[in-house]
């Protein structure tokens, strides 16, 4: 719930800490947020853009496949990853771009001492995530400006499938956190690619993923989570209908596509689950607002 992890919380407008009251979080600015009543806090400036934020429809495509088990062992070398790597009995684990709280809701099941906050620009992956695990919060907001977290508190984030602020990662671990990213290699669903027309996953990726955290973070280690699930049609469209293709595709042509696939349909995941650290002697650490 929210009220586990508002000392976690500060302004995205001043960086001061955000308090709750009622059914609303305000700082000693005075600038206040609304709590909806799904349970998730509305931590987004005013002038935020939230077109790249999830659908209706992609979140309930993304609840119905990740529920159904079809990516449990990438679920399960994040969980690994970070019960290995948390350290300290207790803290606040931040999943920068969360969706609906699957991962984060599952790394909790194994930190029974840790709370959890889920952020992401999607009101509707909020929605869900804000009743996806007793332990964890959820909260509205854009991950490429300040995020709503105070600094120096997180244990570990999560940076699954989604933006990547290496610099308020930084800000918002605390001393000997981690962060765990999760990246799809080109071979993720790569049966699908083609007949569906799906947009392939670049080249570039792991080059682009160390431009992006290389001068900030040093990987620690590296985990290959690769293997075969069955899909039926359902499931194919679901799958197809939760990630960025989904903007570049419309439904009706998508579904024509899947049925001229052969049902069940063998598809490869392929993803890299990479830990990583601060760097020693970083001391490049903005403050929060800057
Ligand atoms: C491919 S989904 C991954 C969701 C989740 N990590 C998972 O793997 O199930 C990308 C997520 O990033 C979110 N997102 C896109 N732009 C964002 C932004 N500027 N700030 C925060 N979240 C954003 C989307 O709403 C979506 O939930
Ligand atoms: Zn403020």
């Amino acid at each position: 719930m929210l009220s586990d992890i508002v000392e976690v919380l500060a302004c995205p407008l001043c960086g001061a800490d955000l308090t709750a009251a009622d059914d609303a979080l305000g700082c000693l600015a005075g600038h206040s947020f609304d709590i909806a009543r799904h349970g998730y806090a509305s931590l987004l400036p005013g002038d935020a853009h939230t077109g790249t934020a999830d659908t209706q429809a992609m979140t309930d495509s993304r609840g119905a496949f990740l529920g159904a088990g079809h990516f449990a062992p990438v679920a399960e070398a994040v969980t690994d990853a970070v019960s290995r790597t948390v350290g300290e009995a207790s803290g606040c684990v931040v999943d920068v771009g969360a969706g609906t709280g699957y991962y984060l809701a599952q790394v909790l099941d194994h930190l029974p001492g840790h709370t959890g906050l889920a952020l992401d620009i999607s009101k509707f992956a909020m929605r869900r995530a804000a009743r996806a695990h007793p332990r964890m919060g959820a909260a509205v907001c854009d991950a490429w400006r300040t995020l709503p977290v105070r600094s120096g508190s997180a244990a570990a984030v999560l940076n699954i499938f989604a933006p990547r602020n290496a610099a308020e990662f930084q800000r918002i671990l605390r001393p000997g956190g981690v962060l765990i990213s999760v990246t799809p290699t080109a071979k993720h669903l790569q049966e699908l690619i083609e007949p569906l027309g799906l947009l392939r996953v670049d080249e570039d990726k792991a080059q682009r993923l160390e431009d992006q955290l290389g001068s900030r973070f040093e990987r620690v280690s590296s985990t290959g989570v690769e293997g075969v699930t069955t899909l039926s049609h359902e499931d194919v469209s679901a799958v197809a209908s939760m990630g960025p293709s989904a903007w570049h595709t419309d439904g009706a042509t998508l579904q024509v596509r899947i049925s001229a696939l052969e049902e069940p349909v063998e598809v490869t995941f392929s993803v890299t689950v990479g830990t990583y650290k601060v760097k020693a002697g970083d001391d490049s650490t903005p403050t929060a607002g800057s």
